[in-house]
């Protein structure tokens, strides 16, 4: 990965149109709790590694029946709620996630549907862990030209549909869950600062999904395998990610025309508290500011951000006025970061 070369060139500084921000956010979790404990049952592991490896002490395991589509629901409406508004409001729905109800129809479709917001253009967008700020600038974008008024943005993910029960370096990390923004003008709010996205396709062994699309196609072969599940070199990944989410998010910050010392609070991709714990070393910013929830809800890729956000917002930890700032990174590879005053 070339910083200069790919950071010349990223995407999203907010440099024209209207100004956007976030009118509501919300989020839900599945009931059901998995704890450290039962996954020992499950695999060979234990409580202790995987608390000092990650942080992770439990997660959200959707129902049986309930897809994607049905978690994003549920934050979607939460979100409208939050922003007083209803379905019918929205004239925009994106949803990034790694983990859809289906290969197509998109899992935007079936929430359109679902949320009764009418005949809305909705699409899916995929970029795995870094879903939500991508889907944050494409839904900036289209508010700020003025081609759209209300933007719902929607990180959502049932990677327990996804993970391998059987390799323990990856069923111990990742949980379900759904989080959602909805996007608005308003007059005088300054809403999002600046953002960036960023992208290195060379990378895709390190993270990935192997089989059921057209590269290869599902068969008796690929079940057996469990390719239809998520692989990950962790250790490659942890590297690449403390390094990327450093550069992305001094990036954000540069162009939001803030210093560091005017951040109030970041809110970081939940993949493991070692990467945040890095990332807060680095930059210079105590982990007083950053928001971490990853301890109960593990990596829910797109979703963690917006549940992490919407989390600290209704704590009362965010306050109107606060600089808040998002930094993400997952599979593609991909990363993103986003500053917002609140
Ligand atoms: N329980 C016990 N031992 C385990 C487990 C487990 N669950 N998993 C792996 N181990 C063992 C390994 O086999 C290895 O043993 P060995 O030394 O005998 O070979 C040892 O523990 C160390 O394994 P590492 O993979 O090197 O452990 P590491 O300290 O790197 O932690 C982790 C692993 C938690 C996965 C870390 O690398 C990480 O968080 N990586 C980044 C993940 C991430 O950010 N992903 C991005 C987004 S994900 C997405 O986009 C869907």
């Amino acid at each position: 990965m070339k910083a200069s070369d790919s950071e010349a060139k990223a995407t999203g500084a907010v440099r024209s149109g209207r100004s956007v921000h976030i009118a509501g956010i919300g989020s839900f979790a599945p009931e059901r709790v998995l704890t450290n404990q039962e996954l020992e049952k499950m695999v060979d592991t234990t409580d202790e590694w995987i608390t000092t490896r990650s942080g992770i002490k439990e997660r959200r395991i959707a129902a049986e029946g309930q897809a994607t589509s049905d978690l994003a629901l549920e934050a979607a409406r939460a979100a409208l709620a939050d922003a007083g508004l209803g379905p019918k409001d929205v004239d925009l729905i994106v949803v990034a996630t790694a983990s859809p109800d289906m290969l197509f129809p998109s899992t935007a479709c079936q929430l359109q549907h679902k949320l009764g917001a009418g005949n809305v253009p909705a699409f899916d967008l995929s970029a795995a862990c870094s879903g939500f700020i991508y889907g944050l600038e494409v839904g900036r974008q289209f508010v700020a030209s003025g081609a759209h008024e209300t933007v719902l943005v929607v990180g959502a993910d049932k990677l327990s549909s996804i993970t391998d029960w059987t390799d323990r370096a990856t069923c111990v990390l990742f949980g379900d869950a759904a989080g959602a923004a909805v996007l608005r003008h308003e007059p005088g709010r300054r809403g999002i600062l600046s953002t960036l996205l960023g992208a290195d396709g060379s990378q895709k062994e390190i993270l990935n999904v192997p089989a059921g699309g057209s590269a290869m196609p599902a068969s008796e072969q690929t079940v057996r395998e469990r390719m239809h599940c998520i692989r990950m070199s962790g250790r490659e990944v942890f590297k690449i990610a403390v390094n990327a989410m450093l550069r992305a998010a001094r990036e954000a910050v540069a162009r939001s025309g803030l210093s560091l010392e005017e951040i109030s609070w970041v809110i970081p991709h939940q993949a493991n508290m070692r990467i945040i714990e890095a990332i807060s070393d680095r930059l210079g910013l105590g982990m007083e500011k950053f928001q971490v929830n990853l301890q109960q809800y593990g990596n829910t890729s797109a979703a963690s951000i917006p549940v992490a956000f919407d989390e600290a917002v209704k704590k009362g930890r965010i306050k109107r006025g606060d600089n808040v700032l998002l930094v993400a990174f997952g599979g593609g590879l991909t990363w993103g970061s986003a500053v917002i005053e609140w």
